[in-house]
C-alpha cells in the first residue's frame, strides 16, 4: 500500500480502532511488552487524549496517546507508525498532537536509548534529554531515555488571556 500524501489528519481514537492498534504494536513494539486492547480500553476509559491517523481507506496509519498527567505535566503514553507508513510526516503530526494537547504543561516520554529515529523527532520538537532508565524496557532489557519538553510559555499566555477574556 502506497500512502504518501494520503495520510488525514490526527482525530480521536474511536474504539473500533483498538485491534488495529493492538496489531501495530505486536509489530512495532514486539520485545517490549506490546499493548494489550484492555489497555487501549483503559486509556479510552480514562479520557486521556489518544489519537490516530487514518488513510483514506479507513485504516490506522498511526496512533499517539497522553496520559493525563496534572496540571504542570502530562506524559507521551506511546506513538507508532505503520512501518509502511513511516517517513512520511505521520509521526511529527501526531507528535505535534499531543503537543498542542499539552497546553502550557511540560511533556515527558521514555524512548529506547537505540532508537535513533524517535530521539531524532523528539528532539526536532525541543525535547531534551534527563536521564537514563536501565533495563527499563521488558522482557528486552532495552535501556530508556527520559526526555522532557519544557512547558511552552506561549501557551501558558494564551490560556492565561483566554481565562482573562
Ligand atoms: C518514531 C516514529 C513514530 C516516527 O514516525 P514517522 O512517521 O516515521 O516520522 P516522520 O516521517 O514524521 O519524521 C519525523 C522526524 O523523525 C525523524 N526520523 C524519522 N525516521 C527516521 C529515520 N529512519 N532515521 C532517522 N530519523 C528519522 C526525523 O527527524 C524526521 O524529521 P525529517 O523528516 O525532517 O528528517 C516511527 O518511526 C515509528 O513508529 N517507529 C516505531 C515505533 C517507535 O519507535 N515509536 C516510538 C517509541 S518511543
Amino acid at each position: 500500500m502506497s500512502v504518501q500524501g494520503r495520510a488525514g489528519p490526527p482525530e480521536p481514537l474511536q474504539w473500533w480502532d483498538i485491534e488495529q492498534l493492538t496489531e501495530l504494536e505486536q509489530v512495532l513494539f514486539p520485545t517490549d511488552s506490546p499493548w494489550s486492547a484492555a489497555m487501549f480500553w483503559a486509556e479510552l476509559a480514562a479520557g486521556n487524549h489518544y489519537v490516530v491517523t487514518r488513510s483514506v481507506e479507513g485504516n490506522v496509519l498511526g496512533y499517539a496517546g497522553l496520559s493525563g498527567g496534572n496540571d504542570e505535566q502530562a506524559e507521551v503514553q506511546t506513538i507508532g507508525v505503520r512501518p509502511n507508513a513511516q517517513g512520511n510526516g505521520v509521526g511529527r503530526a501526531l507528535l505535534r498532537n499531543l503537543i498542542a494537547a499539552a497546553g502550557d504543561r511540560a511533556i515527558f516520554l521514555d524512548v529506547r536509548t537505540d532508537n535513533a529515529a524517535a530521539m531524532a523527532l523528539y528532539s526536532s520538537e525541543r525535547f531534551t534529554t534527563i536521564g537514563l532508565r536501565r533495563h527499563y524496557y521488558q522482557p528486552s532489557g532495552a535501556d530508556a531515555f527520559t526526555m522532557v519538553r519544557a512547558a511552552d510559555e506561549r501557551a501558558g499566555t494564551a490560556h492565561a488571556m483566554e481565562e482573562m477574556t
